[in-house]
C-alpha cells in the first residue's frame, strides 16, 4: 500500500477503479461503492519498548504518517491466554477487554481518529452498537474533537454512560443498527463532520488487523492458527483476513489460517440470509444487512474458513463458562468462544490440526 493519497496518506481504493485521497468528507466513492485501501505490507514489530498495537507501525496505513503518538491510549498488546476448560484442543485466548474502553475496538478506533486529526477534523460522528461508539468517544476525547455518537435506543445504559462520560453527545435513534447508521450517514452529509465509521472508513481494518498480526507472534511459530471471530459488521473478520494476506505474502506464515465467522442464530445475514431476524442477547453482533457482507464471504472462503453460528443459550453458557475461569465478559464476547467448544467438542475439522484463536473482545463490566 503506497502512501501516496494526499497528505502522504494512503488513498482509498473503490471497487470501480477510482482512488481518492482521504479528505475531511470523504466517506465513499462518488459510485456509490465501499472505499477500500490497497493491500499492505506485513511488517515485522520494531524492537523498541513499545508494547501496544503501534509494536506494527510501520505496517499501519502506510507506515508513520498518522498522528497517533497523541492520541494512543496504549491499545493493543493484549494478552493471549489458554483456555482451561478440559475440552482436549489447545485453545487460545486473547483478552480483548483490557483494552483502554474495554473492547477491540479500540484497534480501529484510534487508527481512524488519527486520520480525523490529520485530514483537519474538529469533529467526528459515529454510529454504533456501543463499544465502537465507546472508543470513538475516547479518542476523540483525547485528540480534543467534539464527538457525536448515535446508537439505537436499546444499548446497554453503561455504554451510554461511558460515551457520555468521554464528552460525547449521545443520540438514540429509534430502531436497529441500520436506522441508527442511516441518521449517523444524514448528519456526515448534512455537515462538515468526519465520518469516524468503523463500516465504511477502510482505515479501521488498519488498526484490527493488529490483532491478528499480535496473535501469530504470540503464538510459537510450529502452531498453526484458526482464527474464530463474531462478524456484525466485519471489522475483526476483515482484519484478520487483511493481516494474514499480508503474512503471507511476506512469507511469514505458510498459508492462509482459516477464519471462522460465527453470528447469532437470531440475526445471521453471512450464514442465514434469507431468515428473518430476531432479538439477540449479543448486542455487538446485531448486524442485519451489512454493507460488507460480500466481502466478508469472499474473505472467510478464501481461507476455507466457514460461517457458524449460536443459540443464545450457548453464548449465555459460554459466557459463565469464561466467568468461572476468571474472564468477565459482555454476551457479544463469549459468542466466539460459544462456536469454538461446540467446534472443538464435535471434532469439526474446522479446527482440527490448528490453535483456535478466540478474542474476548469486551468485557462484561459495561453490559447489563
Ligand atoms: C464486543 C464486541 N464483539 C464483537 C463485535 C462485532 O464486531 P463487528 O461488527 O466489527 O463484526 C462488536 C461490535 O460492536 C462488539 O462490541
Ligand atoms: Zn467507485
Amino acid at each position: 500500500m503506497a502512501a501516496d493519497g494526499e497528505g502522504n496518506l494512503p488513498a482509498y481504493v473503490c471497487a470501480c477503479g477510482e482512488e481518492h485521497p482521504p479528505t475531511l468528507t470523504r466517506w465513499r466513492c462518488d459510485c456509490g461503492g465501499l472505499l477500500g485501501l490497497a493491500p499492505g505490507v506485513a511488517a515485522p514489530a520494531v524492537r523498541d519498548k513499545t508494547t501496544s498495537l503501534w509494536q506494527y507501525q510501520v505496517g499501519i496505513a502506510g507506515g508513520g504518517i498518522l498522528p497517533w503518538p497523541v492520541i494512543s491510549l496504549g491499545e493493543g498488546g493484549t494478552p493471549l491466554v489458554r483456555d482451561h476448560e478440559p475440552s482436549g484442543a489447545d485453545v487460545r485466548l486473547k483478552l480483548e477487554f483490557v483494552s483502554p474502553t474495554g473492547s477491540f475496538k479500540d484497534r480501529g478506533a484510534v487508527v481512524v481518529v488519527a486520520l480525523a486529526l490529520a485530514v483537519g477534523a474538529r469533529r467526528v460522528v459515529a454510529d454504533s452498537s456501543g463499544n465502537a461508539g465507546t472508543a470513538v468517544a475516547a479518542y476523540a476525547a483525547r485528540a480534543g474533537l467534539d464527538a457525536e455518537i448515535l446508537v439505537p435506543v436499546a444499548t446497554s445504559p453503561k455504554k451510554l454512560a461511558q460515551i457520555r462520560g468521554h464528552g460525547a453527545t449521545v443520540t438514540t435513534v429509534s430502531g436497529g443498527r441500520e436506522e441508527t447508521a442511516a441518521a449517523a450517514i444524514a448528519r456526515v452529509e448534512a455537515g462538515d463532520a468526519f465520518y469516524a465509521s468503523h463500516v465504511y472508513n477502510p482505515y479501521f481494518y488498519e488498526g484490527t488487523k493488529t490483532y491478528a498480526l499480535e496473535a501469530v507472534d504470540q503464538l510459537d511459530g510450529d502452531h498453526h492458527p484458526t482464527f474464530v471471530v463474531p462478524a456484525g459488521n466485519g471489522t475483526l473478520v476483515l482484519g484478520v483476513h487483511r493481516a494474514c494476506v499480508e503474512l503471507l505474502a511476506a512469507d511469514r506464515i505458510p498459508a492462509l489460517p482459516r477464519i471462522v465467522a460465527v453470528q447469532s442464530e437470531q440475526c445471521a445475514p453471512l450464514a442465514t440470509p434469507d431468515r428473518a431476524t430476531g432479538p439477540t442477547i449479543a448486542e455487538g453482533i446485531a448486524i442485519a444487512t451489512p454493507p460488507r457482507r460480500d466481502d466478508m464471504l469472499r474473505a472467510i472462503d478464501e481461507t476455507g474458513g466457514a460461517v457458524v453460528t449460536v443459540a443464545e443459550a450457548e453464548i449465555t453458557q459460554a459466557q459463565a463458562t469464561l466467568a468461572r475461569q476468571g474472564l468477565w465478559v459482555e454476551p457479544t464476547g463469549a459468542v466466539a468462544y460459544a462456536a469454538t467448544t461446540r467446534l472443538v467438542r464435535t471434532g469439526s475439522p474446522l479446527v482440527a490440526a490448528s490453535t483456535p484463536i478466540v478474542p474476548l473482545c469486551g468485557t462484561g463490566l459495561k453490559s447489563s
